[in-house]
């Protein structure tokens, strides 16, 4: 065994309670109230960062502040730049966390906490990856750069400007990225396709007040009616959305994907079971993964109107409203799609309401170039650790600034992710099995040393 690989056997319960530490910090970004922990975790990464000799700084932004940590220079080596979140999802509803959520827990092997995975846990397995090169051997073998931002899950809108001003600083020759997950457990995967995302709200207002439903029902437009008709109107009964131009830009699948994909061990039954379901839907045409990682889609994400109490009340409610997104895969446009979408509400809104529509975040889908020495050292990294090549998959989550990072630093970018489909990311008992932890971190450090080869 390796000295690093020792090392890391030898330590792996101090990395515990580090992370554990990390994760106490409830760092959820879409929450004003949460503000001063944004500054707490940044200041916490910052903490790691120094203690293993990187010249870091806190970057000031109009939203959460972001990290950026650099090794000492190893001339003639290759430059990476590692990109993961502080930043965690909203943990509603709290009764149905087991344990809370900002107070880590280990249960059957794995640890429970909100960022566990999403991203805390594998952005710390680099930091670990990193701690072990410079304690054992003193330094690292290749030149890394990390950029770790507070606004990944709100849209990542800091970082889009920073990358754009200040593309020679993050200068690199690969990105590395570990904010997914593996096909199967102790199956890893590398992926090189993550779709995009148009993501809305739509305010319907009617009548000037709540109105009596037995009185004023049938002679006015009721706008939860009318929101309910706008939207069962995007989409179609074969599953697809009927915005004008919607599919145009859309990269099909190829007749290789298809089959790659359809020769992976993937049982629909068992997916579908986990999650508490007999079947699934979708799009006509196309197997559940081809859907979730290929194909763009339509889903109401909140949803409001009239009494919501015990008993009944015959109210017409005066408002109604919703949030809504839409996946997108390459090389769909988000500003096409905005415009798709105001026209088609336009033509599905009855008389009798106005409609107010707000766009949030947009990004593009995106696919990577698999024709690399990196993706091959990425490859060498996980089998060392996972015991096993992955596999080449897509995602249907969306990480906003890969795009830009292509666009900007013209680097190919690795996405290694270490979490699994039943992690529970972005929901109560979100969870990382400690063992892909303590193998990312393994894969992690074998990385650094596979792209000092290339
Ligand atoms: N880690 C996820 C992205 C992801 C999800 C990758 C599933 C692979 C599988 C990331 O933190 C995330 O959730 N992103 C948001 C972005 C959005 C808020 C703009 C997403 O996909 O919903
Ligand atoms: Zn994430």
């Amino acid at each position: 065994m390796s000295a690093i690989d020792q090392y890391l056997d030898s330590h792996a319960t101090r990395f515990e309670e580090e992370l554990c530490e990390f994760l106490r910090i409830p760092s959820v970004s879409a929450d004003a109230n949460h503000r001063p922990d944004m500054h707490r975790a940044a200041d916490w990464v910052v903490d790691q960062f120094r203690r293993m000799g990187f010249a870091t700084d806190v970057i000031a932004t109009a939203g959460h502040p972001m990290v950026y940590a650099e090794s000492p220079k190893v001339p003639g080596a290759p430059t990476a730049l590692v990109y993961g979140h502080y930043d965690v999802q909203p943990v509603e509803p709290l009764d149905k966390w087991i344990s809370p959520p900002f107070e880590p827990t280990r249960r059957d092997g794995n640890l429970y906490a909100r960022g566990a995975t999403d991203d805390k846990g594998q952005l710390f397995t680099h930091m670990k990856g990193v701690e072990a090169w410079v304690t054992v051997e003193g330094r690292l073998p290749v030149n890394l750069k990390f950029l770790i931002e507070g606004e990944e899950e709100v849209g990542s809108q800091a970082l889009e400007k920073y990358l754009e001003e200040h593309a020679d600083r993050l200068a690199c020759d690969c990105v590395v990225i570990s904010d997914g997950g593996q096909f199967a457990p102790g199956m890893p995967a590398i992926n090189y396709g993550l779709r995009g995302i148009s993501y809305f709200e739509l305010r319907v207002t009617g009548p000037d007040r709540d109105l009596h439903s037995g009185s004023f029902g049938g002679s006015v437009t009721n706008p939860a009616n009318a929101l309910c008709k706008i939207l069962t109107g995007l989409m179609d009964s074969q599953g697809r959305v009927t915005i004008p131009g919607f599919y145009d830009d859309v990269v099909p699948l190829t007749d290789r994907e298809r089959s790659e994909y359809a020769a992976l061990p993937f049982d629909e039954k068992e997916y579908f079971e986990q999650i508490g379901l007999k079947q699934g839907t979708g799009e006509v045409g196309y197997t559940a993964l081809e859907r979730r990682w290929a194909r763009p889609t339509f889903d109401i994400n909140g949803l409001w109107s009239g009494y919501q109490g015990d008993g009944a009340k015959t109210v017409l409610p005066a408002t109604a409203g919703a949030k809504f997104s839409f996946r997108l895969v390459p090389d769909q446009d988000p500003a096409k799609i905005y415009e798709g979408l105001k026209q088609k509400i336009a033509e599905l809104s009855p008389p009798g309401i106005t409609t107010e529509l707000l766009e949030f975040q947009g990004a593009p889908g995106v696919l990577v170039s698999l024709d690399s020495p990196y993706i091959e050292a990425a490859a060498k990294g996980i089998q060392h650790a996972f015991g096993r090549r992955p596999v080449f998959t897509r995602e249907g989550g969306s990480i906003p600034i890969v795009t830009k990072f292509h666009q900007c630093l013209g680097a190919v970018v690795l996405l290694i992710g270490w979490g699994q489909d039943d992690d529970n990311t972005h929901s109560p008992n979100e969870k990382f099995a400690l063992v892909d932890f303590h193998r990312g971190i393994k894969a992690s450090a074998k990385l650094w040393e596979e792209l000092a080869k290339c």
